[in-house]
């Protein structure tokens, strides 16, 4: 009898040798259903300006908003998520626009709403489009403060609730707030409404495009250190996302994501609830400038950077690359 293996002992590669093989063996898979479709909208009709820094990527006026969200609702894709492009004329160092009932993100909430189409519309809660100051909480004597803010935001998440939001995303960091958007939710008849958090959100120049496309760039005065996390930083997040779910978040989000996967993968073994990442905007475009100078295969190193997010455990990944994406997965 043999008792020592041949060498080698363990032939890995014949796990790998065919396309079948390789399948059969495939620990995670990237489905349609993983999906989270951020898009800007803007006001006019019939109308898309593109994103200069986030090629493939446009504003689109609320009825092309509608149009895209029943091309995600044909596509599978389960939710998209709005970010107003607002008027520079309605930013205010007060942001009374954000709570506006009939606000361009709550008309273009409604509007998806009245037109029947099922597809989860995820709304964003915070004040930088709003904003005279472009931060995401308000400003008095040169700080953003915290309460003050926290109260802007619950009026808020109630206006995008009554408008039909099925998922708020607060992406302003501020102490707090998950806490207050529940108990007014509560007390206005939306218990159903729910909560995804950007509970480990990092104060990252990734986000640099998007403040373009939202037109919040010019607006911003300084840095957002003292309300996003610092990018040194692992533990902190758990402390973060633990609190948030003792306030009352249903999911949890990570952003960025690219090089946050770490904290991705430590949320989700820890807590074991649904939990997001971002592939924020500047993580977008790096993949689509090296394409586009052919440097990298585009559609390869999209699938493979949405793989890379099921791998570290997501449940779910916001991505520009959504339509796209979806798009190979239904072959
Ligand atoms: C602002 C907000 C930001 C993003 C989502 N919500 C930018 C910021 O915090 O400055 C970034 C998304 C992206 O970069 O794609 N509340």
């Amino acid at each position: 009898m043999r008792t020592i293996a041949p060498f080698p002992a363990t032939r890995l590669r014949r796990n790998r040798r065919s396309q079948a093989l390789r399948g059969l063996v495939r620990e995670t898979h990237l489905s349609v259903t993983d999906l989270i479709w951020p898009m800007f909208v803007m006001e006019g009709e019939n109308a898309e300006h593109p994103v200069p820094s986030m090629p493939g990527v446009s504003r689109l006026t609320i009825d092309k908003v509608v149009a895209a969200a029943r091309r995600a609702e044909s596509l599978g894709i389960p939710a998209i998520c709005l970010f107003p492009y607002v008027d520079p004329s309605l930013k205010t160092e007060a942001c009374e626009n954000a709570w506006d009932r009939g606000n361009l993100s709550n008309r273009a909430t409604r509007a998806i709403r009245e037109a029947g189409i099922e597809v989860a519309v995820m709304t964003d809660v915070a004040l930088d489009p709003y904003n005279a100051n472009g931060h995401d909480g308000i400003v008095k004597g040169g700080e953003i403060v915290n309460d003050e803010t926290v109260e802007a935001l619950a009026k808020m998440a109630l206006a995008q609730a009554e408008a039909g939001a099925d998922i708020l995303g607060p992406s302003d960091m501020m102490d707090g707030r998950i806490g207050a958007i529940r108990a007014i939710l509560e007390e206005n008849g939306h218990a159903n409404v729910s909560i995804m958090s950007y509970s480990a959100k990092y104060a990252s120049a990734f986000y640099g495009p998007f403040r373009d496309a939202v037109g919040a760039a010019g607006a911003l005065k300084g840095d957002k250190k003292t309300y996003q996390m610092d990018p040194g930083n692992a533990d902190e997040a758990l402390r973060l996302v633990e609190r948030d779910l003792m306030e009352g978040a249903d999911m949890v989000m990570v952003k960025p994501g690219m090089p946050y996967l770490d904290i991705a993968r430590a949320v989700k073994d820890r807590f074991r609830v649904p939990t997001f990442a971002y592939q924020v905007s500047g993580e977008y475009a790096m993949l689509m400038a090296a394409a586009q100078n052919g440097w990298l295969a585009e559609e390869q190193v999209m699938m493979e950077s949405l793989a890379g997010f099921k791998r570290a455990g997501l449940d779910g990944i916001l991505t520009y690359f959504a339509p796209r994406a979806a798009e190979i997965l239904n072959g």
